[in-house]
């Protein structure tokens, strides 16, 4: 399961005016990471949890890989999607290795096989082996997260519902978890729906982002187009669109190149340097510090072209509320 349709989608809790999801429709795509974004009580976790069915839909539908949700076997649903959330949910009279082989073991997989990917799944988490026999009131709190996440991954689910998992962490921590989660998703092409309030964060991870207010999706775009054409000033000011340093940190200096190698190629020596993959925000910064008006940009060998200050500011485009598809 991983590719995810919803139609029409409602949840309304008994004796409550509006409904926590109020008719979504949208469509993700198999190894897409989506991040859902919006203000608190706007149902994203009320979602997550149809999807799993901990919750059932009061209205719509929802299919996974193109066949509808209801007609599946809710614990085997269950089992091939993992989940971790914010509190972590770790069992607290259980070991670290108990607690990751939750699932394997009611699939009853063999021993060997759950040790096995338990070695596998600490490593790629990246805590030591010598973990295993720990408590989770053992670990810190980022490392709880990690075990969370190894957890979530145990029986190698094609779907993975992440609810604000590194919602408690510092901001150190934070970071380092994003770059696992992204490391991770490069190796294992998973399908993410990632809950989150930190927009950084979710420019950061996200190949699109679902912008939602009171039950409904607002905007469901890339992170780029969010930020360049919001559809209203609510998308506008929740992901900071005026920010123009945030536009520039989601383009690379390969998309702003306009000078190509040639013209002055040789006069490179004692600048700073830029590479075509670098981050347009990191660029400008090394524009000011070296106090020109272009660099080098050198992937192997020989000189690519040339950044300018000119190719940096063109790449800002005024904000605009409009309608996108
Ligand atoms: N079990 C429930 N019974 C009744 N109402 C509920 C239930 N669960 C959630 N709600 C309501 O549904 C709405 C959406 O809740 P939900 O937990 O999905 O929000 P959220 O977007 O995850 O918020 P947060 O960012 O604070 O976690 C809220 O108004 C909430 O009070
Ligand atoms: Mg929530």
């Amino acid at each position: 399961m991983s590719r995810i349709v919803a139609e029409g989608l409602v949840k309304q809790f008994p004796g409550e005016p509006l409904p926590a999801v109020a008719g979504v429709s949208f469509a993700v795509a198999s190894g897409e990471l989506i991040v859902l974004l919006g203000p608190s009580g706007c149902g994203k976790t009320t979602l997550l949890k149809l999807i799993n069915r901990l919750y059932e839909p009061t209205g719509g539908r929802l299919l996974l890989d193109g066949t509808d949700a209801q007609s599946l076997p809710v614990t085997a649903l269950r089992r091939r999607i993992g989940y971790a959330i914010q509190q972590t949910g770790l069992f607290p009279h259980m070991r670290v290795a108990q607690n990751i082989a939750v699932v394997p073991h009611l699939l009853d997989w063999p021993r060997p096989r759950i040790e096995a990917r338990t070695d596998a799944l600490l490593a790629l988490v990246g805590l030591p082996q010598s973990y295993r026999t720990r408590f989770p009131h053992q670990l810190s709190g980022g490392e709880q997260q990690r075990v969370g996440l190894a957890r979530a991954l145990a029986a190698d689910p094609a779907l993975l519902l992440m609810d604000e998992p590194f919602g408690a962490l510092d901001a150190i921590t934070r970071v380092h978890l994003q770059e696992a989660l992204l490391t991770i998703q490069r190796q294992l092409h998973k399908t993410i729906l990632f809950v989150t309030h930190d927009v950084e964060e979710a420019l950061q991870l996200a190949d699109r982002i679902m912008v939602m207010r009171a039950g409904q999706i607002v905007q469901f775009a890339t992170p780029h187009i969010l930020l360049t054409r919001p559809k209203d000033p609510f998308v506008a000011q929740l992901v900071g669109a005026a920010d123009g340093l945030r536009q520039l940190s989601l383009l690379r200096v390969e998309a702003a190149l306009t000078q190509r190698a040639g013209e002055g190629a040789n006069d490179a020596a004692g600048l700073p340097v830029l590479r075509p993959s670098d981050d347009l925000r990191f660029a400008l910064v090394q524009l000011l510090g070296a106090g020109c008006d272009a660099l080098p940009v050198i992937a192997d060998g020989p000189v690519l072209g040339w950044l300018t200050l000119a190719d940096v500011r063109a790449m800002l485009r005024p904000v605009t509320a409009e309608h996108e598809g």
